[in-house]
């Protein structure tokens, strides 16, 4: 079966073969303690009650005002969701858990070397340390409401933290994950028109130590070249007075928070009371073109979302030890390790180390020591730990009563793994699929009461309703066993509201390809175009194929076409470059570059390792290539297109359909007599 073509040169789609897996059900021990145990919770949330159903999310969060209208829909499909609603969103995460939980640990976080001591912070010290933060952004820095602020921070609490003190000001922060290159923090910078950074001196690794602040020059001097003039940049200590960086500070821009901080001691700063339509944060992700699109989520639509799917879908109680092993840095972070879980009050681990450092036995020791009851994380780590430790589990006395799994599709068999060793067939998983611009999940199985089904995300959540159209927009049934376009046919609180700065681009990549009219203000008629190949099995449950447009998935990171081919590009003797998925047994998909030289220049390893390097200094590491291939030509279209598509079947030894009508078939052959020598 093959999923749906995107335009005739977007990312090939790779052909899978499976049947239908059987059931799992819940442990009955599950059942009995779930927060959503009552099957009438489907007759709350279902399209009668649309979109009323989600004052039952609303309410999990404390308002200063009430909403006098729950959607309006006036500015199609610029949905605003609780109007009228006035909160904040730090005091949701953090004060008014203080009457009743002061002493409570709002975050654990573990430091990766194990022998650094684990570091436990209390609500009331959040609450501490959010406010003398916060006294700094708005004292020091002269930042308010509306304002953006460029975070460029690894796995430590002091992320969390500066996450809270801007929502408290309604200040809009905007994290760029830890591992990109200080070049792509600086695009991120220009983009959002931040003037203050808030990095960290280094971290540790897979046990070396990062020098991270030099990428804040990097990505300074970036943010310049686009003319975005940083004014401060903020440097956390990892540990202050025994390391800094080998980076030398610049005078009158940079500054150790530790000593900013020394002369806010004390201090409170009132939180800012916001209308439910401001926006909360940015988050980046790629697309289409070069440039990043950051994704601008709302206050009380994204706070509701990620609180409701958090205590139903996650089940989170406030009693529990809930571990995301995800990074802040992406959406899965931001909203079910920091907002969702502190919004609910609960306890949320946060690790810093990588998940197999110092081996594959650290993510099981933690969740022994701690307690963990909640394990959340990605297919590549699941990958990972069951390839290069199957029987570590077993080893450790811990115990999961539910495991989540999101980013990416994961294979029956990693599944299985998951559930009967990692799990040790005690937890109940649910795999959650969704997006950067989603705020939370879209489908999933509600643990309680949908069995699970190893592969298949499971049908819509609770008063979201996907449906897949085949490129003309015709609905493809479920059970057809055929594949198509998954959409939402209605709006839900945790959308995006834009994309900063970029309006009709969000328009015209979202709604443009299925809206039925464009001046209507009918949320039926603009179903949202996800970018996801999917089917649907006759009993509902969804199972993801992977992104139709110019985008490769790689260990569960979004990585944009044009952004590898524009680095590429900039290796002097390149003259064109394509970049293809590849599978890749451990992260799921992994890049292979093609690239064609200048006329005149010789191929050599220099050049494919240049390519190599440039990917990582545009962007980051992870975007590293798996391998670079020169090539005499690329296959191209007669108007001049490359055909990615052929490429990537050709790299993955499939079958690339009919190439008569290319303005170069020989290349093909070409290519592929190459490829196959060579792999
Ligand atoms: C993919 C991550 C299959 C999908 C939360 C989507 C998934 C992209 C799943 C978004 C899943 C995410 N099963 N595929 N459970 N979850 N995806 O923006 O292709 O980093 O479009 O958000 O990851 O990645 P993003």
């Amino acid at each position: 079966m093959t999923a749906a073509s995107g335009s005739p040169d977007s990312e090939a789609q790779i052909s899978v073969h499976w049947r239908e897996e059987d059931y799992y059900q819940p442990p009955a021990r599950f059942i009995a303690q779930a927060n959503a145990a009552d099957p009438d919770i489907f007759r709350r949330f279902d399209e009668a009650h649309f979109p009323d159903c989600f004052k039952e999310y609303a309410e999990l969060l404390s308002w200063d005002a009430y909403w006098h209208t729950t959607l309006d829909t006036g500015n199609a499909p610029f949905w605003k969701w609780f109007v009228g609603g006035w909160l904040n969103a730090c005091y949701n995460c953090v004060d008014r858990h203080l009457a009743a939980d002061r002493n409570k640990a709002a975050l654990i976080w573990v430091p990766e070397p194990e022998a650094e001591d684990t570091r436990t912070i209390t609500y009331q010290e959040l609450y501490r340390q959010v406010n003398e933060f916060a006294a700094v952004l708005r004292d020091f820095c002269g930042l308010r409401t509306g304002d953006r602020v460029t975070f460029h921070l690894p796995m430590v609490p002091e992320l969390p933290v500066a996450m809270l003190a801007c929502a408290r000001l309604g200040v809009i922060h905007s994290e760029v994950f830890g591992g990109f290159s200080g070049v792509a923090c600086g695009e991120r910078i220009a983009d959002s028109g931040s003037r203050v950074l808030v990095t960290m001196d280094g971290y540790y690794r897979n046990g070396r130590l990062v020098d991270h602040k030099a990428k804040a020059d990097e990505a300074v001097r970036a943010a310049n070249e686009l003319g975005q003039q940083v004014d401060r940049v903020l440097v956390w200590r990892r540990h202050p007075g025994r390391y800094t960086s080998q980076t030398a500070m610049v005078d009158d821009r940079d500054c150790f928070v530790d000593e900013v901080l020394a002369e806010h001691r004390g201090a409170v700063v009132e939180p800012v009371s916001m209308p439910s339509e401001a926006p909360l944060f940015l988050m980046y992700t790629s697309g289409t073109t070069a440039r990043p699109k950051g994704c601008q989520h709302s206050t009380g639509g994204y706070l509701t979302y990620v609180a409701g799917t958090s205590k139903y879908y996650q089940d989170i109680h406030p009693e529990d030890t809930y571990w995301c092993c995800a990074d802040i840095g992406w959406i899965t972070g931001h909203s079910y390790i920091v907002y969702g879980p502190l919004a609910l009050g609960t306890t949320s681990v946060i690790y810093e180390g990588a998940p197999t450092y110092p081996d594959t036995g650290r993510v099981w020791r933690i969740a022994e020591r701690l307690g963990v009851g909640i394990f959340h994380t990605a297919p590549t780590t699941i990958r990972m730990l069951r390839k290069l430790g199957p029987d570590e589990p077993g080893k450790y006395d811990y115990h999961f009563r539910h495991m989540t799994t999101v980013g990416e599709p994961i294979e029956p068999e990693v599944w299985r793994w998951y559930h009967d060793v990692a799990g040790k067939g005690e937890a109940v998983v649910v795999d959650t699929w969704w997006q950067t611009e989603n705020g939370g999940f879209l489908g999933s199985t509600l643990p309680a009461l949908q069995p699970m089904k190893p592969g298949s995300c499971g049908p819509g959540v609770l008063g979201v309703f996907p449906v897949i159209y085949d490129e003309d927009g015709n609905t493809v049934e479920a059970g057809s066993g055929k594949a198509g376009n998954i959409c939402i046919r209605n709006p839900w609180p945790g959308i995006f509201q834009t994309i900063w700065g970029q309006p009709e681009r969000f328009l015209q990549i979202y709604y443009q390809k299925y809206c039925r009219d464009p001046a209507s203000t009918d949320w039926r008629d603009w179903p949202y175009f996800a970018g996801d190949g999917a089917v649907q099995a006759a009993d509902g449950y969804f199972r993801i194929l992977g992104r139709v447009d110019d985008v490769i998935n790689v260990a569960g990171h979004r990585l944009g076409t044009k952004e590898l081919e524009s680095a590429a590009l900039t290796v002097e003797e390149v003259a064109e470059a394509a970049a293809v998925p590849v599978v890749d047994e451990l992260r799921g998909r992994a890049v292979e570059m093609y690239v064609a030289l200048k006329p005149g220049r010789d191929a050599g390893e220099e050049i494919e390792d240049s390519v190599a390097r440039a990917i990582e200094r545009e962007i980051g590491k992870i975007a590293r290539p798996k391998n670079v291939w020169i090539v005499g030509d690329m296959p191209k279209t007669r108007s001049g297109k490359i055909m990615r598509r052929v490429i990537a079947g050709i790299s993955n030894f499939a079958d690339v359909g009919d190439v008569s009508t290319l303005a170069n078939p020989e290349v093909v052959e070409e290519i592929r007599h190459r490829i196959q020598r060579e792999k």
